[in-house]
């Protein structure tokens, strides 16, 4: 299994913010934003993880987490152009990184507790299939919206839709097969001209190898406004105990 962290996008939602930095490197609490998703695969016990970021601040991303020895992993770095976009562009710039294995995808502004170690066994012995993970919120307008079957399969997924069909939201954790690579390549551009995450996951879905499992604990997306951003800095204090292993092992230039 290799890794994808995805931390470019433009963050338009937390300028002034992001016109100095990206968003991904922002404070929650008392680390980068990024180290949260570093930490989440490393206790998923992926150890090969891709980096995708745009170019104006790349160099930030290398000079703060280099090699990813202090994180106990193997970064690998990939430019995410600005004239493309979407998450799921950017999951195709993994390929040749991804090679013949699966792929576990991490959205860099996505913070949560729940640990993925045994859907990431589970997934490497199914032969084919992606595997999405869901967590009730309030808003569900806000975010991917997964529609269950009676028998908790998954009917389909909505992209921040106006009447949302239940509050199962998808979260920014995704299990792939090495088939998504061409299954990215035939989307579309959406409305607001990106490939969306949401219609290569209905690609699994209509094929009926879309597997969901419900979050338990913390998640949230700490990237959708400055609110957010502020509430996971709080809440992730509250759970210093549970994120202090983020900070890793408290070495030299992590301090
Ligand atoms: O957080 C979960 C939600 O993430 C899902 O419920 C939605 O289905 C999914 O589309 C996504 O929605 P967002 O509106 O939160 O996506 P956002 O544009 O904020 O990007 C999410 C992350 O992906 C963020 O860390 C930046 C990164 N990204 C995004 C785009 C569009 C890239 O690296 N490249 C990109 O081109």
């Amino acid at each position: 299994m290799k890794g994808l962290i995805l931390a470019g996008g433009r963050a338009t939602r937390l300028r002034p913010l992001t016109y100095v930095t990206n968003k991904h490197l922002l404070p929650v609490y008392q680390k980068p934003m990024i180290y949260y998703s570093l930490e989440a695969m490393r206790r998923a016990g992926v150890q090969d993880v891709l980096i995708t970021t745009n170019p104006e601040h790349a160099g930030d991303f290398i000079n703060l987490l280099r090699s990813g020895a202090d994180f106990g992993l193997r970064l690998s770095y990939e430019i995410q152009d600005d004239s493309v976009g979407g998450i799921a562009q950017a999951i195709g710039l993994a390929e040749s990184f991804t090679g013949s294995d699966k792929l576990l995808v991490l959205l860099g502004d996505n913070i949560f507790t729940h640990d993925l170690s045994g859907a990431v066994k589970v997934f490497e012995r199914r032969p084919k299939g992606a595997m999405i993970f869901g967590k009730e919120v309030e808003h569900p307008e806000h975010y991917g919206v997964i529609e269950l079957r009676d028998d908790g399969r998954v009917k389909s997924i909505v992209e921040k839709p106006k009447r949302p069909k239940g509050n199962l939201a998808q979260t920014g954790v995704y299990l792939y097969d090495n088939r998504v690579f061409d299954f990215a390549r035939k989307l579309k551009p959406s409305d607001r001209g990106e490939l969306e995450v949401t219609d290569l996951n209905n690609v699994y879905v209509k094929e009926g190898t879309m597997k969901v499992e419900v979050m338990d604990g913390y998640w949230i997306d700490a990237g959708t406004s400055a609110d957010e951003l502020l509430a996971a800095g709080n809440r992730v204090a509250e759970l210093k105990e549970y994120f202090a292993g983020s900070q890793p092992g408290g070495k030299k230039r992590i301090a």
